[in-house]
């Protein structure tokens, strides 16, 4: 499907991209945006071609937070009676692997929207940020409570408390990002009309690196991490281990194993 505020690619065959396209506002998320993310994510997921995903911006600003204008006259009623970014779950829900490659501002919903993906690769420009404090609120889709699990209370207090933006090393430092990348080997690759930056092209290869796997196993994989999130260590070792066990029904078991023995790489079938 086509999208007004994303565009949505596949640069290589087993993954999609999909990036926040409202340069002007600096992809700050008005609903219809944000409805068309999560839209594209959803249709994505939901695609047997594709195996992992990538959400980008451009290069100023991955988002720089949930669009002020539209949301500063909503009353508590309306907030309150429509969930007001109740949808933001969505996102969450996802069952393939999805990487956030974040450059420039990701700041508020931007920073929320990036800590919902499963892993978050920063170029040196990335800023992030809870600035939620300084316009009177606080974060309102997972900030105090994502960011503190990640960075600990102290620095997540200081954050939302204060609102000071923290850079790429300083994400990197606090385990924020899995890494920085910078552009060293050959700033931007030009291709026609399309560029896509070093960031952008290291999340894509990470992708499909992923996609590679068995789809299986990929997507078990991310659902018992996720749970340690959610569940206390017995538990999470039995759901773990269960899920382990379930995957000897599978054929990319028996074919991941049977090329290990027989020195040659696995042809992995998704079954
Ligand atoms: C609406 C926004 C916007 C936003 C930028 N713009 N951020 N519009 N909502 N969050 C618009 C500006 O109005 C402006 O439009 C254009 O984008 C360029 O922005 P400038 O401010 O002129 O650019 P610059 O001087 O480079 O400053 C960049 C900036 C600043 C530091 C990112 O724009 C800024 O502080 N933005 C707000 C960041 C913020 O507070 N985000 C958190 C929002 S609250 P015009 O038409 O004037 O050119 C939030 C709650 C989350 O996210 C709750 C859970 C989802």
């Amino acid at each position: 499907a086509n999208y007004a505020h994303v565009l949505v690619s596949r640069p290589q065959p087993a993954v999609a991209l999909v990036q926040l396209n409202r340069p002007k506002a600096l992809n700050a998320l008005s609903a219809a945006h944000f409805k068309d993310i999560t839209d594209a994510l959803v249709e994505a997921d939901a695609d047997d071609s594709v195996g992992a995903m990538v959400l980008t911006g451009s290069d100023k600003a991955f988002a720089a937070g949930a669009d002020i204008l539209e949301m500063k006259d909503k009353t508590f009623a309306d907030a309150f009676t429509n969930n007001f970014l109740a949808n933001w779950e969505i996102i969450t829900k996802l069952r393939k692997p999805l990487i956030a490659a974040v450059s420039g501002y990701a700041l508020g919903g931007g920073c929320e929207l990036a800590l919902m993906c499963d892993i978050i690769l920063a170029s040196p420009t990335a800023r992030f940020s809870q600035p939620e404090i300084s316009i009177g609120v606080i974060p309102g889709g997972g900030g105090s409570q994502r960011l503190t699990r990640i960075v600990g209370k102290s620095r997540a207090m200081e954050l939302c408390l204060t609102g000071r933006m923290f850079d790429a090393y300083e994400a990197e430092r606090w385990g924020v990002v899995s890494r920085v990348v910078d552009g060293a080997d050959g700033a931007k690759k030009e291709g026609g009309t399309e560029s896509i930056s070093p960031v952008v092209k290291e999340a894509v290869d990470m992708a499909a690196t992923i996609a590679s796997k068995g789809r299986v196993a990929a997507i078990a994989c991310k659902e018992v991490i996720n749970a340690s999130f959610e569940m206390p260590l017995t538990e999470g070792l039995r759901y773990e281990r269960r899920l382990f066990q379930s995957l000897f029904a599978t054929h990319d078991q028996k074919e991941g194993m049977a090329a290990f023995a027989e020195k040659r790489k696995p042809n992995f079938t998704n079954s």
